[in-house]
């Protein structure tokens, strides 16, 4: 019996990461879906999903947990949150966190699968980007800069691992109804005061960004994608999913830099 592959998915108690394993196990996949609270995927151990422990924030806990599956073919990088502040507002520990967990955190990750991926003479890491990998907003800057650090990644990596048979894309989501504004909205609490400076870009903007969000599309789409990537070995090296991606993505690329600026202007009122 040919015997399944290994799929490791960080960040997996909610959204994205959730209904990726969820569709992956249904699939015939070995799916390890990585937790800081693993007992929260207890219910998906009926789907054949083996719920792990992993702080992608602590070197230690990600190499341990990453070695003791002993076998990963397809890895996919799905953690993340989003910091909301200014840049004059945020402190050392947010800006530092921010990176952490979106880019330090994933490589991490990365960086302990590649040898078991090369062993088995070949592999794919899906890195979970965002539209906001391409598009910049105020007030989101850090995450802005730690998505757009996640395309980076990519593109270097696929040429390191190209001669490993280890294929590495990104996927660009639009706004997903998922946990992300509920639970993975982090705020400054100074750009949030009534006398911030930036109270009017906060009062236009992110009542906005959070109602596209929670009305967002469904995770299931991401989950379906990152199965098309898996199946396909000669899929493209980033993709783009949801509405507000596949509208912007191609706007960016059309418009100069400055007409695209006015555009978002106008959009967001801001
Ligand atoms: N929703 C959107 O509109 C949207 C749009 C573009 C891109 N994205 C990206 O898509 C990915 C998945 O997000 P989602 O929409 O599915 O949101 P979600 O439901 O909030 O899930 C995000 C997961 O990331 C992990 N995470 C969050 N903060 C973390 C932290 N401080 N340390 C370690 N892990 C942390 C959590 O995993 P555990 O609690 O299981 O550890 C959480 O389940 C993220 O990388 C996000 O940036 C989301």
């Amino acid at each position: 019996m040919k015997r399944k592959k290994v799929v490791l998915i960080t960040g997996a108690s909610t959204g994205m990461g959730r209904a990726t394993a969820e569709l992956l196990a249904l699939k015939g996949y070995e799916v390890y879906a990585a937790s800081r609270e693993p007992q929260r995927l207890l219910d998906l151990r009926e789907k054949n999903i083996i719920p792990i422990y992993m702080d992608i924030a602590d070197p230690k806990s990600v190499e341990k947990s990453v070695k003791a599956l002993g076998r990963i073919e397809i890895l996919v990088n799905n953690a993340g949150y989003g910091l909301v502040s200014s840049v004059e507002e945020f402190d050392e520990r947010e800006m530092f966190d921010q990176f952490n967990i979106n880019v330090f955190g994933l490589l991490r990750v990365t960086k302990h699968a590649i040898p078991l991926m090369r062993e088995a003479n070949g592999g794919i890491i899906i890195n979970i980007s965002s539209f906001l990998g391409k598009i910049g907003l105020p007030l989101l800057t850090m995450y802005n800069a730690t998505k757009y650090a996640v395309e980076g990644v990519t593109d270097s990596l696929r040429y390191e691992l190209a001669d490993f048979n280890i294929r590495v894309h990104s996927i660009m989501p639009g706004f997903f109804d998922t946990q992300f504004a509920r639970s993975n909205l982090a705020t400054n609490k100074d750009t949030f005061k009534e006398e911030s400076p930036y109270r009017h870009i906060v009062s236009n903007l992110i009542p906005q960004i959070v109602e596209q969000i929670n009305s967002g599309n469904d995770a299931k789409e991401v989950a379906r994608l990152i199965y098309r990537i898996i199946e396909d070995k000669n899929f493209p090296t980033r993709a783009t999913v949801g509405d507000k991606a596949k509208k912007f993505i191609p706007m960016r690329k059309e418009l100069s830099d400055e007409d695209f600026e006015r555009r978002v202007k106008e959009y967001y009122n801001l």
